[in-house]
């Protein structure tokens, strides 16, 4: 939620017209994780000369110049390029030096207006400006204290206490110290000591022209470093891949909420970890480890730690990241399921042969499969779309280790604080990683001792590097707000973990082995069932004015009623409800009448005959029926002229939700784009959900 970035050039000359670009570049990219308002903050002329020496407090650079628009990017682009017109800004002047900022808002505290957009300045003059991405949880005791210092708010937004706060650190500290001037790390660092909540920060100062600093806790944050040896090879920058960024060397960085925004410019990438605080200055890169601890009273003028870590090389192409032929993220992601699925699997199973046993190889469990297999309970924890991944998957972990299942959604395990102990394993299901309920929950389980497994598709993020151990998902970047391919990459994903902790026994190897050969014909059963794209949009055109839609699933397969109606709701805008077919007679069946579409899931599996009666008793009270079949069936479950069969191939039981799920996917998709909806930036959502 909420996306930031930043880009500083260094010895390499500029104009002003491209520096737009890449910031307006960056927005779009980061735009899915929310698109309420936008704004940029560049500088207005040359301010200094990036040989000259630091400007002490009282060089005031020129003000910096802030663009903050309600709406979307476009909406953003438009209305900078048109002020730029009316305030005659010459596009073309050339900078060597220059250091922009850039935000994309989803709405916390504040209607999305631009005096709650970021940049959130510190006011006249816009001495300190900040784009954040997180909450500031004691934003009106700082605010209460600011007011009584003489400061006057514009904004509701929690953000607008930071820059306020920077400004007043700053002025105290030139007061206090005297000659010897603050440095816009110790700023920053006594404005950490004073925040709580989750926040990712860029700040950029008059004070401290052509500098940036970033800093983080709970939210993510990476920097990309495009060194001018890349396409001049005037010598390395890094050695033994440790992070050694010279001063002095011409330079591009980035400063990114994800890697998105980054991997068209550079691959060269450094995570930023929780409390680092990175100054880019004179073209080099300091990172400073905040530490709570130190300057207790006042302001500390003390020196904090310097880290030296090693930099990343991103595997993500950029191709992953554009739409190609398609119109929409979601209908991409959608269509490379069998891509996707591939990757996912890639590596982790063997064929097995004459001497070899057919089984799964997950590296990043190796040394925790025992612990995990001696649990007294495997609890699945996670939100939304990854909980269905893991409800769907539920059974056949419970059948294959033998252990004790159960679910929590994220947000309900810390409202009750409900019981974790240091005998169960925790599993923590997340495409992002940084889910701020998941990231909760998992720091309640490592407080209270489980072993804690992150299942996540993205490299480098909270969950992954705060679990003790963990499975990629690697179903490459999803950017579709609705998630899709990530959550057929998750059920595989467990159902691997559910071969690698079951144990090997002969009872239980025809299973394993079918189980395994399901896994590597899925990618071909999901390229079949998706060619019934035009069949779900013919459906979708049926249902385009409808209120609501019923899904009903139970069994492996009471996920895929879940996700489906999930799909539906969130991208199409209707109301729809996934419910457990044996729940059916217990209350729903009362909304039942020849008006209400009601969706059936009744692939072959031990519940079909169940599924076959919860059809009967829907079709008697004149219900509307759509089914969902295995190939083959339609006669079995269509008992009139006014049902509706959609048959798909069959796969093993506990792989048939990752084959179902897709015509539920596809006709979310074309309800969407037939209501007239953006299927990729749904109303009042974002992508990664960063706030409680
Ligand atoms: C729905 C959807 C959300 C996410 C949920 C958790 O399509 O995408 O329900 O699944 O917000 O997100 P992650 O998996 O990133 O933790």
């Amino acid at each position: 939620m909420c996306g930031i970035f930043a880009y500083l050039n260094y010895n390499v000359n500029r104009e002003r017209r491209y520096i737009l670009q890449v910031l307006f570049n960056g927005l779009r990219r980061l735009e899915y994780r929310g698109y309420d308002s936008a704004g940029i903050a560049i500088d207005s002329s040359v301010s200094r000369d990036p040989k000259s020496s630091q400007p002490s407090s009282d060089q005031i650079a020129p003000t910096p110049l802030v663009f903050r628009q309600e709406g979307n990017i476009e909406s953003l682009v438009k209305s900078v390029y048109q002020e730029v017109a009316e305030i005659d800004l010459n596009l073309e002047e050339s900078f060597s030096l220059h250091a922009g900022m850039a935000h994309t808002r989803w709405a916390t505290h504040g209607e999305p207006a631009p005096r709650n957009s970021h940049p959130q300045t510190s006011g006249t003059g816009n001495e300190f400006l900040v784009v954040h991405n997180g909450v500031v949880t004691n934003y009106e005791v700082l605010k209460e204290t600011l007011v009584r210092h003489g400061f006057t708010f514009e904004s509701e937004t929690d953000t607008e206490v930071i820059p306020k706060l920077a400004k007043f650190v700053f002025d105290k500290a030139n007061e206090e110290e005297g000659n010897e001037a603050v440095t816009f790390s110790q700023v920053v660092l006594e404005v950490m000591r004073h925040l709580e909540g989750a926040y990712a920060l860029i700040f950029k100062s008059r004070h401290y022209p052509n500098e940036l600093i970033a800093c983080k806790r709970g939210s993510p944050l990476l920097l990309g470093v495009k060194e001018a040896t890349e396409n001049t090879g005037n010598g390395p920058a890094f050695h033994d891949n440790k992070f050694i960024s010279k001063n002095g060397h011409p330079k591009e960085l980035f400063l990114s909420s994800d890697a998105n925004a980054v991997v068209e410019h550079t691959k060269k990438v450094l995570v930023i970890e929780d409390n680092e605080v990175v100054h880019l200055k004179d073209g080099g890169v300091s990172i400073l480890k905040f530490d709570s601890d130190r300057g207790k009273h006042g302001v500390s003028l003390s020196r904090p730690a310097s880290v030296q870590r090693a930099l990343s090389v991103l595997e993500m192409e950029v191709e992953q990241i554009n739409k190609g032929h398609y119109e929409h993220y979601m209908q991409k992601e959608i269509h490379e399921q069998p891509e996707s699925l591939t990757t996912t699997m890639r590596g982790r199973l063997i064929r097995g042969g004459s001497s070899k046993a057919k089984t799964v190889l997950l590296g990043g469990l190796k040394d925790h499969l025992k612990t995990i297999r001696r649990s007294r309970r495997i609890v699945f924890i996670g939100c939304g779309t990854s909980y269905n991944a893991a409800l769907a998957a539920r059974p056949i972990l419970e059948e294959l280790s033998g252990v004790p299942v159960t679910m929590e959604i994220a947000s309900d395990l810390l409202d009750r604080q409900g019981p974790i102990c240091r005998e169960d394993t925790a599993v923590f299901v997340s495409q992002s990683g940084e889910t701020a309920d998941t990231l909760h929950a998992l720091q309640y389980a490592l407080e209270n001792g489980a072993l804690c497994v992150g299942i996540t598709n993205t490299v480098g993020s909270e969950i992954a590097r705060n679990t003790d151990c963990g499975i990629h998902i690697n179903a490459g970047a999803e950017i579709g707000v609705a998630s899709t391919k990530a959550y057929t990459s998750q059920i595989v994903v467990m159902a691997m973990l559910a071969l690698a902790i079951g144990g090997d026994t002969i009872s239980s190897q025809a299973r394993r082995e079918a189980i395994i050969d399901g896994l590597f014909g899925l990618p071909n059963k999901v390229r079949e069932v998706l060619k019934l794209d035009q069949e779900m949009k013919d459906l979708a055109k049926l249902l385009i004015a409808e209120q609501s839609l019923l899904v009903f699933g139970r069994g492996y397969n009471y996920a895929t009623a879940l996700e489906g109606a999930l799909k539906v709701k969130e991208v199409a805008l209707m109301h729809s409800e996934g419910i457990l077919a044996g729940e059916m007679k217990h209350g729903p069946l009362a909304l039942v009448d020849e008006n209400l579409p009601i969706l059936v899931i009744a692939t072959r599996d031990s519940c079909f005959s169940k599924q076959q009666s919860v059809i009967q008793q829907l079709h008697a009270r004149r219900g509307r029926l759509i089914v969902i079949c295995s190939k083959g069936d339609a006669a079995s479950v269509c008992l009139g002229g006014s049902s509706r069969v959609i048959e798909v191939p069959q796969v093993e039981d506990c792989l048939q939700p990752v084959v179902n799920i897709i015509p539920l996917q596809l006709l979310a998709y074309h309800l969407t784009v037939l209501r007239g909806f953006n299927v990729d930036q749904p109303r009042n959502l974002a992508k990664s959900v960063t706030t409680e």
